[in-house]
């Protein structure tokens, strides 16, 4: 019997170096039986459109996008859901009959991970940290599981009064984080690029409670600056973004292939890898 020849997919990004896409796609292919391979391939800044015509040329089936390039990905498809045109971006694309199709997976990636951790988010008050594309990118999904509210707070406020515009739904809200002093939530989502500098938003230690779950976006081998300062205020249950990293894997693992991975072996696997 002869084997048959891989579909190829690839992450370009740049950097890539550091990217466990192609690890965690192996991982889910290998489990449920998905003849693939997955390479990362380092971009030029300028040469995005070229990489993917190149790659369609191969017979590739399909890329994910990661920075700086995902709004050049948007650009580029042919079609997008609903999700990936509200987001502004694209992180997987797949290219099927001559046409390039475009969505964003990084949203439900990270409610999926909400879910596995028993977070409620049905009439729950959700704020929300940060107003750039990590935000955008998470809003539709979030919305879609029937919070009360979100409060979107920002450093620069008219950027997050912008978000609110684009979505107009009359859940969403803007505010100052000095403004959210006399609030209260049930989940907050840092989705600012804080942790990556080590620094955290200003946030009034009035909204930390032992009955708060706290989300990063980012992830590492010890808890983000964010995680660190909850904990210290009395938060108990905390989660960081390996679980949204793989989760948004997995969604475009199905948007690929129709098969939806399990996700709990390669969170495990990769969290061991950190140590
Ligand atoms: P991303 O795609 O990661 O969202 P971005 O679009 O550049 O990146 O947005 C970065 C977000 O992190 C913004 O909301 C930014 O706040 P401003 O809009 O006020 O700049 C936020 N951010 C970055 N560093 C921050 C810090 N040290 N404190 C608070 N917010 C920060």
């Amino acid at each position: 019997m002869t084997q048959q020849t891989p579909d190829q997919y690839r992450v370009f990004g740049n950097p890539i170096e550091h990217s466990r896409s192609p690890e965690i796609h192996h991982i889910f292919a290998s489990k449920n039986q998905q003849n693939i391979n997955y390479q990362k391939q380092l971009v030029d800044i300028d040469d995005f459109s070229n990489a993917i015509t190149d790659f369609i040329d191969q017979d590739g089936k399909g890329v994910n996008v990661t920075v700086p390039f995902k709004e050049q990905a948007l650009a580029i498809a042919d079609e997008l859901t609903d999700r990936a045109s509200l987001a502004g971006a694209v992180n997987t694309l797949s290219f099927k009959d001559g046409k390039i199709f475009g969505d964003n997976t990084d949203g439900e990636g990270l409610v999926q991970d909400l879910i596995t951790n028993k977070v409620t988010l049905k009439h729950s008050r959700i704020l929300l940290l940060g107003a750039g594309g990590a935000a955008r990118g998470v809003l539709l999904p979030l919305l879609a599981q029937n919070p009360s509210s979100i409060v979107i707070a920002n450093r620069t406020v008219s950027k997050a009064d912008t978000l609110c515009l684009h979505f107009s739904d009359s859940r969403l809200s803007a505010s100052s984080y000095q403004n959210l002093e006399q609030q209260s939530f049930n989940v907050i989502i840092n989705a600012t690029s804080a942790s990556l500098s080590g620094s955290l938003p200003p946030l009034p230690t009035s909204i930390i409670s032992q009955h708060v779950v706290c989300y990063d976006m980012v992830y590492g081998k010890d808890d983000t600056p964010f995680l660190k300062w909850v904990k210290e205020h009395g938060a108990i249950k905390v989660i960081d973004g390996l679980g949204m990293l793989v989760g948004q894997a997995a969604v475009s693992f199905y948007v690929w292939r129709g098969v939806t991975p399990e996700v709990q072996p390669v969170i495990d696997k990769l969290r061991a890898s950190l140590k």
